[in-house]
């Protein structure tokens, strides 16, 4: 039979309730890396990401913000496209779980699993807390049984939910992992995975009652079918599963997953367990990758230390920022994020070893040969080893590519590129120009010139703009990216052929100009000093306490020989009333009128300058004074609505 010269590669399909970060950046990149790698192998690649937009994370995004689960992931989506355009990522097909197609799919799953009894209706017990909407187990809740995210009890809740029949694909689970080791990668996640199935799979809850955003359960539709369940089956829809049999057939059987190691039970247990209860195969692969920290630190949004890919991608290029995170650690292990160390490698791999390797290339080609490819001479020891050197990294390089170490084969094209500048300080070209040795000089030019034309294809699936670059100077046609690794043969480069414009690939960062750049950036970006003025705690009982409501503001009068206060005039919809307050510095009566405000409506009345003032309006005001902003409401909603 044909080998099969398909390959599918994934990453996982990110939740829409953030903003992407390194660390969708990371796996996306490393994907599109091995993705354009198999292309440069003769592989017709499919390479699928995409957004997982439902559950109950998106619903309360979505609420937090006032706005409806679906303007919400319509508006966040447009993030991850434009980043993936701007990392130069070859997605072949972008899903998003709320599109039609994939739904669909969604739901044939769902019925045929029922049909077949891997599906059940059952009743789900768990703590629950009510005002979060969230089960949690026992081990989640905080103690004394309460809501680790609120603080309120949790109450014992039985719900009526269908059950994915996992217990009974553990034996055939273990087996397809005995039988084929390769499946999960690296070997220690592996054996964490086998470990894990051999202490007992139980039956998984894959519905909702609880939960508005979603898959309805076809059929009963009170239900909606659980993110994760919705969410794996991505990939499939992809795939063009079911009814694309071509697609399927071709494709399928090469699926490769990648993601952290976050999420490798979901995609090493109940994700095969959900295929092999369809009847059709495991992924052939999931690689589970480290986790990045940041300075140290684990990144968060409260920590203030989130690194944003598009920041490093306009600081310091999109080439060198791919190249920094797939050198910079085996793909596997965890990893610490520092711009120093991105400084560091642009220096030293990029600027002194690659961009030095071409520049003083160029610049001989120029000054001795006319800009032109010359002659080779017959090749000497000190070349033929260069030449095997440079066969060698290429198997070299494709062997640790077949594996995912993207880090030994960017190792093994740097092991060239060195080797490459170290024959210039041996060879002395320079010497052999001035001496008019044309042959010999010919002969390590030519030579040079081939480990740069390996060179740019071998970095092509970390930096393709870079190789693209590379091969514009030294004067070859087409995209490097575009061509295969087969092809390329020591000694095809045609002599007398010319170079292209010379420029700086990598120029040099000035270290003590940076420190002080990112000093500042540091700073704009850092948090203002804590305010300092911290009220004692309160239960959730005390604010219920104060009565906040809408107001609208009729009219607007100065209380007399008081300069910074207002007589406010206000409509609450069910009542009419008067307020004395000290926004005159701030407001004009112009600005107020009109303006739907909110009041505490409870607030004892008081008697201010002769004027009886009855309740109190909000506003935000900064430690020094100076500021002053009034809260209003964002959207149309009737007089006299309560705050809460
Ligand atoms: N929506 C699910 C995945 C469903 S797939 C069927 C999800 N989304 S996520 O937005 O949280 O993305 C998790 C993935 O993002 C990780 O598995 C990893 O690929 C990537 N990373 C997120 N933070 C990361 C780091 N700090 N370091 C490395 N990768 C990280 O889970």
């Amino acid at each position: 039979m044909a080998e099969n010269r398909a390959f599918y590669i994934t990453t996982p399909i990110y939740y829409v309730n953030d903003v992407p970060h390194i660390g969708h950046a990371y796996t996306t990149i490393a994907a599109d890396a091995m993705a354009r790698y198999k292309r440069m192998c003769g592989y017709d690649v499919m390479f699928a990401t995409g957004t997982d937009e439902h559950g109950q994370k998106i619903q309360q995004a979505a609420s937090s913000r006032g706005l409806s689960p679906q303007k919400l992931v319509d508006s966040v989506v447009v993030n991850f496209k434009k980043l993936w355009e701007r990392l130069f990522i070859t997605n072949t097909d972008f899903i998003r779980t709320t599109e039609e197609r994939h739904i669909r799919v969604v739901q044939w799953i769902f019925s045929r699993l029922l049909e077949k009894g891997d599906i059940y209706l059952g009743s789900y017990e768990g703590w629950y807390c009510v005002p979060c909407e969230t089960y949690f187990t026992e081990s989640q809740a905080a103690e004394g049984m309460k809501c680790p995210d609120c603080g309120r009890p949790l109450e014992k809740m039985t719900e009526e939910s269908y059950f994915f029949r996992m217990s009974g694909y553990q034996e055939p689970l273990l087996d397809y992992y005995e039988k084929n080791p390769d499946a999960i990668m690296p070997k220690t996640r592996y054996n964490e995975v086998l470990s894990f199935i051999r202490s007992g799979l139980r039956d998984q809850s894959i519905s909702r009652t609880t939960v508005k955003w979603g898959v309805p359960v076809p059929g009963d539709e009170k239900h909606v079918i659980y993110v994760w369940f919705d969410a794996l089956i991505n990939y499939l829809t992809a795939c063009g599963f079911p009814g694309d049999d071509a697609k399927v057939g071709k494709f399928w059987p090469t699926v490769n997953h990648i993601m952290a190691k976050d999420i490798i039970r979901f995609h090493c247990i109940v994700w095969p367990a959900m295929l092999l209860a369809l009847g059709v195969n495991p992924p052939k692969r999931v690689f589970s990758h480290g986790w990045w920290t940041v300075e140290g630190d684990k990144m968060s949004k409260s920590k203030g230390n989130v690194v944003d890919p598009f920041e490093m991608a306009d600081l310091y290029g999109v080439d060198a920022f791919r190249y920094f995170l797939l050198r910079e650690i085996p793909f596997g292990s965890d990893g610490d994020f520092s711009e120093a160390a991105l400084v560091q490698r642009i220096n030293s791999d990029l600027a002194n070893d690659l961009g030095n390797l071409l520049n003083r290339t160029l610049q001989m080609v120029k000054n001795f040969t006319e800009g032109r490819i010359p002659e080779p001479g017959e090749l000497q020891d000190h070349d033929k080893s260069l030449r095997d050197l440079a066969e060698k990294t290429l198997e070299e390089y494709k062997e640790a590519m077949d594996v995912y170490a993207f880090d030994e084969a960017l190792k093994s094209a740097w092991t060239l590129i060195r080797r490459g500048n170290k024959y210039i300080d041996e060879t002395m070209p320079w010497k052999l120009g001035r001496e008019k040795n044309i042959e010999r000089l010919g002969t390590v030019l030519y030579t040079l010139q081939e480990v740069l034309r390996l060179s740019a294809l071998l970095v092509a699936p970390v930096m393709p703009e870079t190789a693209l670059r590379i091969w514009g100077q030294l004067g070859i046609e087409g995209d490097p990216s575009k061509r295969l690794f087969d092809e390329y043969a020591w000694g095809d480069r045609a002599p007398g052929t010319p170079t292209g414009e010379k420029e700086v690939l990598f120029p040099r960062i000035d270290l003590k100009e940076w420190e002080a750049e990112k000093a500042q950036r540091d700073a704009r970006k850092g948090l203002q000093p804590d305010p300092g003025e911290h009220e004692e705690e309160i239960t959730i009982d005390d604010f219920r306490k104060i009565e906040l409501r809408v107001a609208k503001i009729t009219s607007v009068e100065a209380v007399p020989k008081a300069d910074k206060l207002y007589k406010i005039h206000l409509d609450l919809g069910y009542e009419r009333r008067t307020i004395v307050s000290g926004i005159r510095e701030a407001y004009t009566p112009e600005d107020l009128e009109g303006m739907r405000i909110i009041v505490i409506c409870n607030l004892k009345p008081a008697t201010i300058r002769g004027v009886q003032s009855k309740g109190m309006l909000l506003a935000a005001e900064t430690p020094d004074g100076e500021g002053l902003a009034l809260l209003t409401v964002d959207r149309d909603i009737p007089l006299g609505a309560r705050v809460r």
